[in-house]
């Protein structure tokens, strides 16, 4: 065989190997078409590979020819090949269409606590009252002694709480934040304070350590107990519908004289009579009173010339009768298939 023919075949079997190394390498449509148009194109080493085959001797042509073509055929084989592979394994840029619907972040929704909280606080706004905070962490001055409970007092026992060192203790009520209020500003004053609160009980379906109160007061001059029954029924209409009732019974609180329990008519049975009144048409609510003139002593308020009246809720108890929710534990535990419900 001449020489000639030699050298186009080793020169074949180069490009073939160096083929093979770019053919490998291919990792996207666009450098398969880099690689196509190098070997293949009209100006490809193909092509060039080809136009020498007229310089050969006539007989060896057909030889020569013949393993031209077989390479021909095979690179453009393994191209198509690769072209197939690289469509079924699209790369995320690719694959990504920007006309799909996007997902949709979850943005949660309020706690159920908190929503009653905030309806709670807009009808009080509505009616004038400002909205005071106080620590949940107080001495036992502002939760006790400031609201007449002197030290040895038996209604302590009824809110034994978690005690911190140097007479600091968890609040047990709200009612704190009247003395604070008080002692920042002078009558008139119209507020409401609500809060955790926090007391040593067992959990069960209606007692849970940690619970929220709203805590109202209201001084000025000539205040009375009138004013207190007129706004505690306003808001009860407001909260629930026109139709309930408000029933104040005589009570006990060292910081309020006369001091109150208050009930709204049952809003599942009209006062009738159900499960969840226990068939008395009632539903106790909280207590209430006249600010004690005791209490003023202890923020410097005239008891000759200002009147005042004090009205406490639980935020649980109001959310638990306005969802019938039947254990308040579940406020708590942060499951999700109560919490989605509202
Ligand atoms: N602080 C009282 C309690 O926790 C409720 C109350 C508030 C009573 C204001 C009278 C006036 O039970």
């Amino acid at each position: 065989m001449a020489q000639q023919s030699k050298n186009i075949l080793s020169e074949i079997q180069g490009v073939e190997s160096e083929f093979e190394k770019e053919v490998a390498a291919i990792d996207s449509v666009t450098k398969l078409e880099t690689v196509r148009i190098v070997f293949l194109s009209k100006k490809g080493k193909l092509q060039s590979l080809f136009s020498h085959l007229g310089a050969l001797d006539p007989q060896e042509r057909p030889l020569v020819g013949a393993e031209l073509n077989r390479l021909k055929n095979r690179i453009q084989e393994d191209l198509l090949e690769k072209k197939s592979a690289l469509g079924s394994a699209k790369s995320p840029v690719d694959s990504f269409d920007p006309t799909l619907p996007g997902k949709t972040p979850s943005f949660g929704t309020i706690h159920p606590l908190m929503q009653v909280l905030g309806e709670i606080e807009n009808i009080f706004m509505g009616m004038g009252f400002r909205v005071e905070e106080g620590p949940e962490i107080e001495t036992e001055f502002y939760n006790f002694e400031a609201l007449n409970i002197p030290e040895d007092h038996p209604s302590r026992d009824m809110q034994d709480t978690f005690y911190l060192p140097d007479n600091y203790l968890l609040r047990t009520h709200t009612s704190p934040v009247q003395i604070r209020t008080m002692q920042k500003q002078r009558p008139p004053v119209r507020m409401i304070a609500p809060g955790r609160c926090f007391r040593r009980d067992t959990p069960d379906a209606t007692h849970s350590p940690t619970f929220h109160q709203v805590e109202g007061l209201c001084v000025d001059k000539g205040v009375s107990f009138a004013d207190l029954k007129g706004v505690i029924m306003a808001f009860a209409r407001k909260l629930f519908d026109a139709e309930v009732k408000v029933r104040f019974r005589p009570g006990f609180f060292p910081f309020t004289e006369p001091s109150a329990e208050y009930d709204f008519s049952c809003i599942f049975c009209s006062g009738q009579g159900c499960r969840v009144c226990k068939n008395t048409g009632w539903l106790e609510i909280s207590g209430a009173g006249m600010v004690d003139p005791a209490v003023f002593g202890f923020v410097d308020y005239d008891p000759a010339i200002y009147t005042g009246y004090a009205f406490g809720m639980g935020v649980e108890r109001i959310a638990m009768l306005k969802y019938q929710v039947h254990d308040i534990r579940i406020f708590y535990e942060n499951d999700l298939r109560f919490l989605r419900q509202f």
